[in-house]
């Protein structure tokens, strides 16, 4: 079966079409990251405009790169949250109307589920049960998977998203957006020296992050490091010092202070992912979602479980984010166990 996927949950518009042996026939996204860029992170009215005016072309663009037609498409994948509602509403609707109009099967997919299985469109040789932990902008979680269709949720973040710590700090620090690429590229190479922030929730047996501590100290260290006094008067708790981006803070320090974050938060990842992992007795950890581009929390990763005799996979660097591949994938999945959803579901914000 070939089965369309289709994708819209933040600021990427992806189609893809993906067959049952795993084959990525095309897998087309079209990235808003330049429209976001001069807010500082997504701004979702916008997000769900851009889509608007992508979605067709994404679609389309997809069937001509895989050589096919409409009529070809055996059924479709749509992610239908996690999510901001407005953005989901749109993919969903260009499902719903390509499945009415070709009298296709049409699957509502769990986006963090999509990413879960994004490894299996590039390795064949992974076993049930793993352990997999999905590390995005809006999720730190982890998961003890016994089967397509048995996925327990073990441990997750009880504050801020890994991702959305990288997108906030790198915010903070005047590197830009989004937070992880820049955090990597600024960190590359660098010793943090005596720089150490905290980890948070280590020493318990639970599975859970927290990362808002993290983010704080790093406030706090910024304000020492560039005498800047600290402001009670911004609105929220983490944006005082964002006026100050480009306002020439001595780019090494900077650097200095990236690379102790992304430290900190990379060891906590390896460290709760591989207890769940042996807590769990499983013989593959699947690490996905954007924050699994990053090179660094790959190298631990593999380090780590070269130490521990656990094998690490991961998507592709291009699958780790956004895509529409891994929403098709887990389609076809659901399709082949026989769930198919009525054209009457809604987009869900937090599932
Ligand atoms: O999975 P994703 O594309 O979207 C969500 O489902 O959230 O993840 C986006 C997140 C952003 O927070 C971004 O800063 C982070 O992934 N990210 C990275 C890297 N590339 C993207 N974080 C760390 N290092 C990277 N190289
Ligand atoms: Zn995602």
């Amino acid at each position: 079966m070939m089965v369309l996927g289709i994708e819209t949950s933040c600021d990427e518009t992806a189609a893809a079409l993906v067959t049952d042996q795993a084959t990525i026939l095309s897998d087309v996204v079209v990235s808003q990251i330049d429209v976001h860029r001069e807010f500082g992170g997504v701004v979702p009215e916008l997000a769900s405009r851009k889509h608007v005016e992508a979605i067709s072309v994404v679609i389309d663009r997809a069937l001509v790169r895989a050589g096919v037609t409409v009529e070809q498409i055996g059924g479709i994948g749509v992610t239908r949250g996690p999510g901001l509602i407005g953005s989901l509403l749109v993919g969903i609707s260009a499902a719903k109307g390509m499945a009415l109009a070709l009298n296709l099967p049409l699957c509502g997919v769990n986006h963090l589920h999509g990413h879960l299985f994004a490894p299996f469109l590039e390795h064949s040789d992974i076993d049930f049960p793993f352990v997999g932990l999905v590390v995005s902008g809006g999720h730190t979680s982890l998961y003890h998977v016994r089967g397509p269709l048995e996925i327990q949720l073990v441990g997750k973040t009880r504050d801020d998203a890994a991702g959305e710590a990288f997108d906030k700090v790198a915010k903070l620090l005047g590197l830009g957006y989004p937070g992880g690429p820049v955090i990597e590229q600024s960190s590359r190479g660098v010793d943090p020296g005596d720089l150490r922030f905290p980890r948070a929730l280590l020493d318990k047996d639970d599975l859970d992050f927290s990362f808002s501590g993290l983010k704080t100290a790093v406030l706090r260290q910024a304000e020492e490091t560039f005498r800047i006094p600290r402001r009670t008067d911004a609105p929220g708790s983490f944006h005082p010092l964002t006026t100050l981006a480009g306002a020439g803070l001595d780019l090494d320090a900077v650097r200095i202070i990236a690379a102790a974050f992304q430290e900190a938060v990379t060891e906590v990842l390896v460290l709760k992912a591989f207890r769940a992992a042996e807590k769990y007795k499983t013989r593959h950890l699947i690490v996905s979602g954007g924050v699994a581009a990053n090179r660094a929390l790959r190298d631990k990763m593999e380090l780590e479980g070269q130490r521990r005799g656990i094998e690490p996979v991961f998507p592709s660097v291009e699958r780790c984010t956004d895509n529409a591949a891994m929403i098709a994938a887990r389609a076809l999945t659901l399709l082949h166990a026989g769930m198919q959803d009525d054209l009457h579901f809604g987009a869900l914000s937090r599932w």
